[in-house]
């Protein structure tokens, strides 16, 4: 199974730096045959932007979140349906910066999985203790309640899920998680996917926090990180192809 490489660009870019860096990474790809599936995950008003440069592309495209009603009264939300029709391919849900900054709770984000889920669109969820959390030994029982709440609303479901562990003191920060400390967290969380659903095959699980091109090999050499999710590193071509290319 190819390792899958996910741009989060959060809230950055322009029409013009995002036409730049997709150009650079299509120029990139030219001729080359991607080591690892891609997807870049833009600010909503870029979707269609990125749908018209990448179409035809290996690159895929997908939104950083997606609202866990279906539609009607509910300003400045985005629906999993708008995303489809954007042929958006995945839905970031459950990021640390959306349950720190806009209080989601598991419930929420298990709500955003299955909008997602219902319309198409392939949930990338994201787990992760807080400093605080790894230092009090609870980053297991954590990143476990976390997901659990996603697979108990997903069960019945055999479509494709993408789950991303960010230790959330990795976010940003420089300080990654080393690879022994991922590959751990990935076993738990392998394990406990095994048990819960009916095709654990098809769930990746990245791993989040300060990848880059210089630590991204050695990361993604362990047996149960099957990918990144790449914050600050996808904003450059050339860090990301580099990340890319070490997905052996
Ligand atoms: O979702 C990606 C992320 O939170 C990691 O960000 O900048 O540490 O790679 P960064």
């Amino acid at each position: 199974m190819k390792k899958l490489i996910a741009g989060n660009w959060k809230m950055n870019g322009s029409l013009a730096a995002n036409q730049t860096l997709v150009q650079a990474m299509l120029d990139g790809l030219q001729g080359v045959e991607p080591m690892a599936e891609m997807v870049l995950c833009a600010p909503s008003p870029y979707l269609a932007q990125l749908q018209a440069l990448l179409a035809g592309s290996p690159i895929a495209w997908g939104s950083q979140d997606v609202s866990a009603q279906e539609s009607g009264a509910f300003t400045g939300e985005i629906s999993a349906m708008m995303l489809k029709d954007f042929a958006c391919r995945y839905a970031i849900v459950g990021h640390s910066e959306r349950r720190q900054y806009h209080a989601e709770t598991d419930a929420t984000v298990a709500a955003k999985a299955q909008r997602a889920l219902a319309a198409g669109v392939t949930p990338i969820v994201c787990v992760g203790e807080t400093l605080t959390e790894r230092e009090s030994g609870q980053t297991e029982a954590v990143v476990k309640r976390q997901l659990a709440a996603v697979i108990h609303a997903v069960t019945h479901c055999t479509s494709e899920i993408v789950v991303a562990y960010e230790p959330v003191w990795a976010i940003g920060t420089g300080k990654t998680a080393t690879p022994e400390m991922a590959q751990a967290v990935h076993a738990v969380l392998r394990k406990q996917i095994a048990a819960a659903t009916q095709h654990p095959e098809r769930v990746k699980i990245l791993y989040g926090g300060s990848m880059n091109a210089a630590n991204a090999a050695s990361l993604l050499a362990q047996p149960d990180i099957d990918g990144g999710l790449i914050g600050g590193a996808s904003l450059k071509a050339a860090d990301f192809l580099q990340i890319v290319a070490s997905a052996q």
